[in-house]
């Protein structure tokens, strides 16, 4: 494959023709902040936190998405770039509950200085997001943050949507649909700011098309889809990522062999999940493999649900 050669904040850098200018920043070893990027699914450019200067270019381009041409001249710490950067920031980060997510990101937020507490207090959690229409959003008075704050989803028992957590980036979307799993259960529903993620009709993921792969869980970066074991262990005050072990193994239900990674605490599984680096999967499983791990427990226990035991031993401790 040819390889093209570009400028990068003054460094030299070559990668191979169809690399994403992200891909020449990482090459060499210029990290820059994504939030709707990863590395098994299509971009979609939802998020614009990774915009970079590009010479005669007019607007900010998404370093996730654009490919590098010969003699490109990238630049991706000026003014105009951290600007931009720490809006997104701050205009997610004060509308969205932004505590679960990586320490990476948190760190990118310190380093732009972005600020959510300016925008005020956060207004009152929604009842009405799922039945928002277009045009429909009433005119704030600028007295609070609005926000997408509204009561969790839990209709099934292997996991809960949190959408007060959820910052649209599309991946969960993308996951369920032409990434990986094709069924396509869940979308973008609304405009603007009343735009959220839905199943058909907002039905509880039961009725909908959903086939519990849990391949939405493996890609959303804000804990807004957990699994429904981690949302009561938190919910207990006992989920203790300090006390688990990880341990990578084989899926034993069929032939393709997917790699999973067990997430193991107090002796028990309370999640699993896949390597993105994987070149047959991509880091996708079926409901098998994430979910179908209770055979391998206790089986003094298996009478109950883990969440059943989870909650009987917080009570007991
Ligand atoms: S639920 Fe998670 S993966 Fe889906 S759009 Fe929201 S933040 Fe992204
Ligand atoms: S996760 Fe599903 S597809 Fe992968 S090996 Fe297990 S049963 Fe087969
Ligand atoms: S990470 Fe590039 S647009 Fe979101």
């Amino acid at each position: 494959m040819n390889e093209v050669a570009l400028n990068i904040d003054g460094v030299a850098a070559s990668v191979p023709e169809g690399s994403t200018i992200l891909e020449a920043c990482r090459s060499v070893d210029k990290p820059q902040p994504t939030l709707c990027y990863l590395e098994n699914l299509t971009p979609v450019n939802a998020c614009r936190v990774c915009v970079v200067e590009v010479e005669n270019n007019r607007l900010l381009v998404p370093s996730c998405s654009r490919p590098v041409e010969e003699g490109m001249v990238v630049n991706t710490d000026t003014e105009r770039v951290r600007h931009s950067r720490k809006m997104v920031f701050e205009f997610v980060a004060s509308s969205v509950q932004m505590d679960l997510v990586d320490e990476e990101t948190r760190e990118w937020m310190d380093y732009y200085g972005a600020d959510p507490s300016r925008y005020g207090n956060p207004a009152a959690s929604s009842l009405d997001r799922d039945s928002r229409h277009p045009g429909h959003h009433p005119i704030p008075d600028g007295s609070e943050a609005a926000n997408v704050h509204q009561p969790i989803k839990v209709d099934n028992d292997l996991y809960v949507r949190d959408y007060s957590r959820c910052i649209l980036c599309y991946k969960c979307v993308e996951a369920c649909g032409e990434d990986a799993q094709n069924s396509f259960a869940i979308a973008v529903s609304g405009r603007g700011f009343d735009a959220r993620i839905s199943t058909e009709f907002d039905t509880p993921l039961t009725n909908s098309a959903c086939v519990f792969c849990g391949n939405c869980i493996g890609v959303c970066p804000t804990g807004a889809l957990m699994f429904r074991s981690e949302y009561e262990m938190r919910k207990a005050e006992i989920w203790d990522e300090d006390e688990q072990s990880v341990t990578r193994t084989i899926c034993s239900y069929c032939a393709v062999g997917c790699n999973l990674d067990l997430h193991v605490q107090d002796n028990r599984i309370v999640k699993v999940t896949s390597p993105i680096d994987h070149s047959i999967t991509d880091g996708h499983l079926c409901i098998k493999g994430r979910f179908g791990y209770e055979y391998v427990q206790d089986l003094g226990e298996m009478a109950s649900t883990p969440i059943d035991i989870v909650l009987a031993r917080a009570r007991t401790t």
